[in-house]
């Protein structure tokens, strides 16, 4: 079976064409620069971004994967959870190719995109413990098959990639501030800065950010008026050690207690060089297998979309 995925649920516009053995035939993928100059997704203009740009990304990625689009089997769409103008497009553009060439059109949560990353470049088998951190979500769950899912832990207030870009603006790194963060910090000290850790005892898998942003506000008022300088390599290093840390700890409790022997992340924060070598070192440790997709599957892509 070949299946056309498209996601536009946010600042992507994507399409790509996987195989039933979770082969990618053809992709293409386009960010939107559009939104830089506001320092955050402007809905309206990605959704306009997105209508523009969808036909030529489809074309592209079945020129791409050398078929006909006669050739598909079925169409799938991300039809939410996202910026509702976006996913408008990509679940109308996906309709009508479905109606036209009357084949099934199947709507994907975007969530379980992400949720099945992993399996699109290891056979991980169900079930497996996976570290949702995205943009909008920050999630613990256990993937116990398609469809079937239990959530262990969430944000109570910001997600890890909000986070990231909030601090990052505070910074004046601009947007999407997680990669610049990420690159930052590589020039920084992680332990210059001891920033909060948030651990809620009653409710273990959870997490909270707003404590570790308002420190880093709290940290860059103090430098201004004391004439401290400000080391922003160091501020950027610690910040992603704080968060990073909560994240592996929280995800490595669940997965002891849950008896979970195998672990993915996904999302667009698990794209994050530290999180990355942290989990796995983690992971090593607790003799737990770690299943991280390469970036470019872990921040928003079709490939996940027509998987799932
Ligand atoms: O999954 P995604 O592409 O879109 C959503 O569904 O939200 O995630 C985007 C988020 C943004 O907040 C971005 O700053 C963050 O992922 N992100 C990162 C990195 N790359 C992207 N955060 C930390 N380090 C990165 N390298
Ligand atoms: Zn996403």
């Amino acid at each position: 079976m070949i299946v056309l995925g498209i996601e536009s649920s946010c600042d992507e516009t994507a399409a790509a064409i996987v195989s039933d053995k979770r082969e990618i035939l053809g992709e293409s993928l386009l960010s939107q620069e559009e939104h830089k100059a506001f320092g955050g997704v402007v809905p309206e203009i990605a959704a306009r971004s997105h209508l523009e740009h969808i036909d030529e990304i489809i074309e592209l990625c079945v020129k791409r994967a050398g078929i006909k689009l006669e050739d598909v089997d079925a169409i799938a769409a991300s039809s939410g959870p996202g910026l509702i103008g976006g996913v408008v497009v990509g679940v109308m553009a996906a309709k009508a190719l479905a109606l036209a060439l009357n084949k099934p059109f199947v709507a994907v949560n975007h969530l379980e995109g992400h949720a099945l990353a992993a399996r699109l470049t290891s056979d991980v088998c169900y079930p497996y413990l996976l570290l949702l951190v995205s943009g909008g979500h920050c999630q613990i769950l256990v993937v116990k098959d398609v469809s079937e899912y239990e959530r262990l832990g969430t944000t109570i207030d910001d997600a890890a990639g909000e986070a990231f870009d909030k601090v990052a603006k505070m910074l004046g790194l601009g947007y999407p501030g997680g990669p610049k963060i990420d690159k930052l910090a590589k020039e920084g000290n992680p332990h210059a800065i001891d920033f909060p850790r948030a651990h809620m005892e009653d409710a273990p898998y959870d997490f909270s950010f707003s404590g570790v942003k308002s420190a880093v506000l709290n940290h860059l008022n103090k430098c201004r008026m004391t004439g401290e300088p400000i080391v922003e390599a160091d501020i950027a290093a610690s910040f992603q050690q704080a968060v990073v840390d909560v994240l592996v700890d929280n995800a490595i409790r669940a997965a002891k207690d849950y008896h979970m022997d195998r672990l993915a992340i996904a999302g667009g924060v698990a794209s994050n060089g530290a999180l990355r070598a942290a989990m796995e070192a983690a992971c090593e440790k607790e003799g737990i297998r770690f299943y991280r997709p390469s970036p470019i599957f872990c921040t928003d892509n079709a490939a996940m979309i027509g998987v799932a």
